[in-house]
């Protein structure tokens, strides 16, 4: 019987399998990579935003503290957007004629809120919340990058599963204190800036009673102090026993480095492990 299929045919259709192989990966490879580009991801894009809002200008420029205008950062799920009053401030006396305000005046006048277009914007379907990252001394900088350095709001990471798992597989690397959280230079500990840290409670009940410092402590720590305090209290007769603070120094750990920092502010805060923090209903409820 005649051969359907000549002995060619045979490496013709290995070849077409290997081709078909290699579509569906660089098919893969080109999807996935799309699935990460700042395309999707919205990742270094400025949106054209009603009123040129510069962040460089009013933080570095006039000093002016992100919770000013973002007033709900530390006490809420969302930092909030501030209303136009919180330009009218300013802005009744400062650049009054200025075209770039017009829609600030507009707002003013009739009460329709700027539509400020978001820049970060999160599926409905993640759990987010503000307040307890920045209260377990997660800062700003650390997921916003150096707002303080932009003329016009970008996207600085971004913002996939992979990015959240990534730090709440190993929260150490980025814990700071919580008097550190607006600070935009943070850069952790080193030989050169070393930090000393205290707990005003036994194994920290709260991180607000873990204090850190990024100058010598004199010996007039928070220890110091309340233990003068305590003493005084007992009264009149007291006053020849020498107050308890001299004896007791304040009980500061100096870090050097940031992975030491991060282990014991991992501790004091009670986080969570990295197997609890990347477990699905943590982020997906
Ligand atoms: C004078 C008021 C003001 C101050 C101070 C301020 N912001 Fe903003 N911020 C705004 C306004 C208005 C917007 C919305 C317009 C925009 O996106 O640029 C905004 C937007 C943002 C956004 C993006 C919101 C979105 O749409 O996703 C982030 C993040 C942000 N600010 C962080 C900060 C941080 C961090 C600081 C402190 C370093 C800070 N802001 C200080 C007024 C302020
Ligand atoms: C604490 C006072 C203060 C507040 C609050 C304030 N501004 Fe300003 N703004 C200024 C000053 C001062 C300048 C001039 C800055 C300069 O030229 O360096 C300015 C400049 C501007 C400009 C001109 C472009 C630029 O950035 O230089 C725009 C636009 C602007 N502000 C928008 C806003 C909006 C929108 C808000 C409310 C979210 C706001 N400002 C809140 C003080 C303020
Ligand atoms: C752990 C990362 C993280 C930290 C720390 C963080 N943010 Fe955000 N921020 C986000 C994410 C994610 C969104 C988008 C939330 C959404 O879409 O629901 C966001 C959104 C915002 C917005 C837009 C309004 C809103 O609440 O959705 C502002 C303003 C903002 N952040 C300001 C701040 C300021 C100010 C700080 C520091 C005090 C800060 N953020 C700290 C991750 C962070
Ligand atoms: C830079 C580090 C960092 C990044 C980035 C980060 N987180 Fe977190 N996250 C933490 C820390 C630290 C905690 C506190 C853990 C604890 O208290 O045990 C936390 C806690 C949480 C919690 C628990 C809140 C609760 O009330 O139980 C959720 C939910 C969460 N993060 C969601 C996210 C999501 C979603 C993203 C990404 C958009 C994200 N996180 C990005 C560090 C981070
Ligand atoms: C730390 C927070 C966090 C944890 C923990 C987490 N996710 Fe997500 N997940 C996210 C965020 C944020 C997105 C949205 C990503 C985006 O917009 O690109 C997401 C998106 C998804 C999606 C949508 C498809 C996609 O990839 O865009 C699926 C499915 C998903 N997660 C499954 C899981 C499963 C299963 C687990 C547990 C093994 C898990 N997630 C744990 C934050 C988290």
């Amino acid at each position: 019987m005649a051969q359907v299929f000549d002995r060619s045919s045979n490496a013709l259709a290995r070849f077409s399998l290997v081709l078909t192989g290699v579509i569906v990966i660089a098919l893969g490879v080109t999807l996935d990579q799309l699935q990460r580009s700042p395309w999707v991801t919205r990742q270094g894009q400025r949106p054209d935003q009603p009123v040129p809002f510069s962040h460089k200008h009013h933080v570095e420029g006039l000093g002016l503290q992100c919770q000013y205008c973002h007033t709900q950062v530390e006490k809420a799920a969302y930092a909030g957007i501030p209303p136009t009053k919180t330009c009218i401030n300013c802005h009744a006396q400062i650049w009054t004629n200025a075209d770039l305000l017009e829609p600030v005046r507009q707002s003013w006048a009739t009460g329709a809120s700027i539509q400020w277009i978001r820049v970060h914007d999160l599926p409905d379907y993640v759990y987010f919340n503000h307040e307890i990252h920045v209260n377990k001394g997660i800062g700003c900088a650390s997921c916003h990058g150096r707002v303080d350095e932009m003329p016009l709001m970008y996207q600085q990471n971004t913002l996939q599963m992979e990015w959240c798992l990534n730090c709440h597989r190993n929260p150490a690397v980025n814990l700071r204190p919580t008097s550190e959280i607006y600070n935009m230079a943070w850069a952790g500990p080193s030989n050169d800036k070393p930090v000393w840290c205290t707990s005003t409670v036994k194994g920290g009940a709260t991180a607000q009673d873990v204090s850190c410092t990024t100058t010598e402590p004199s010996g007039k720590g928070p220890d110091v102090a309340m233990m003068q305090i305590s003493s005084e209290a007992h009264g009149p007769t007291s006053s020849d026993v020498p107050p308890l603070g001299i004896a007791m120094p304040a009980s500061y750990v100096k870090f050097t480095n940031q992975m030491d920092l991060g282990k014991y502010l991992t501790a004091q805060y009670h986080i969570r492990n990295p197997e609890q923090l990347s477990s699905c209903e943590t982020c997906h409820r």
